[in-house]
């Protein structure tokens, strides 16, 4: 699979070719657009400085926002005004930003150096299996999820799979400052910018996710925008791929109609059955599902209602 290279929007990943490759990140094998642009799907890769590839009123946000990036590594969280980025990106455009070419290529040392120190080769513990990225958390948006999960699953990888470039940045930068701040902490926790509806066999393998998430994901209410939605029958498909048997997927919106799309969707796919409340009750997920993110929160200050599907990847006959 290749990056596409159509917009022309995209003049973050090519600004940060110069300063990747001068601070030595994007070691990891890639196809030939990362060749081109490599190295900036990692936790460690800044800020680009190339400013003469942007428009003049993003140069100034963007030197607010390098500073931004040194605070955080200082352990200050990064301030989201420096990250201004547009309300929607169209997940079926094309964007172009490094992809790995499989899951083998992705670069853990990258994300998780906390667990893949330099020179282990992408290994973690010796001769153990290598430890992978178990949640996923799709349309990650400012990534309260993620810092919400760290510390309850101290143990397993966790990535966010974010669309929006600015979004994406201020991210990693609230990681960095998070494990800036608290030496040991939030080392499992990552971010990725990408596009989860074209990209997420890339990063996953059969079997390989234990949790998903799709919280308040954005609703595309014409019908004829449908087909933009992160959830249908058809990326369930790819969903029950990278999820092993007994994997959740956790959904929440406070949009009626996307709820009843979301939980008709997952009810039709026959790799999926609805997790029983009573398990849901002690699942410490769940509280999380409407407090921890960003829109969450937003929905709970106005009062809103949310509506949740949370289903069980399930096993068929034959596999
Ligand atoms: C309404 S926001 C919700 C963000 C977050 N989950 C929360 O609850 O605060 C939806 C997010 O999904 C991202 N998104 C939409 N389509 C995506 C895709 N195909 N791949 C990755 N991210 C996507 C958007 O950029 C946006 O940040």
């Amino acid at each position: 699979m290749s990056i596409s290279n159509g917009s022309g929007r995209d003049e973050v990943a090519s600004g940060k070719e110069g300063r990747d490759a001068r601070e030595g990140f994007g070691g990891s094998p890639l196809n030939h657009s990362r060749q081109r642009h490599p190295g900036n799907h990692g936790l460690s890769f800044a800020l680009t400085t190339a400013s003469q590839n942007r428009p003049r009123s993003t140069v100034a946000m963007s030197s607010n926002a390098d500073t931004a990036q040194a605070k955080s590594r200082s352990g200050r969280l990064p301030r989201k005004r420096f990250y201004r980025a547009r309300a929607h990106s169209n997940p079926l455009s094309d964007s172009h930003f490094p992809i790995p070419i499989s899951p083998a290529d992705f670069d853990y040392s990258h994300h998780y150096p906390y667990f893949f120190p330099p020179g282990s080769g992408g290994r973690s513990d010796g001769d153990a299996p290598p430890r992978k990225v178990r949640f996923a958390d799709i349309g990650c948006g400012f990534g309260g999820l993620l810092v919400g999960l760290s510390p309850l699953f101290p143990d397993a990888l966790m990535l966010g799979m974010e669309l929006r470039d600015k979004v994406t940045e201020y991210v990693k930068e609230r990681i960095l400052a998070l494990r800036a701040s608290n030496p040991g902490n939030y080392e499992n926790i990552s971010v990725v910018r990408t596009n989860s509806m074209k990209y997420l066999p890339n990063y996953f393998e059969k079997g390989q996710l234990s949790k998903m998430f799709f919280l308040f994901p954005d609703p595309h209410f014409k019908e004829k925008n449908h087909r933009r939605r992160v959830i249908s029958l058809q990326l369930l498909d790819e969903y029950a791929y990278a999820l092993e048997v007994g994997g959740i997927i956790y959904t929440i919106t406070d949009v009626e109609e996307l709820g009843d799309w979301m939980r008709s969707c997952l009810e039709d796919h026959p790799l999926f059955e609805a997790v029983p409340e009573e398990e849901l009750e002690v699942d410490p997920v769940v509280k999380l599902l409407s407090s921890a993110t960003e829109e969450g929160q937003k929905v709970a200050r106005n009062g809103g209602e949310t509506f949740r599907a949370v289903y069980r990847r399930i096993k068929l006959e034959e596999e």
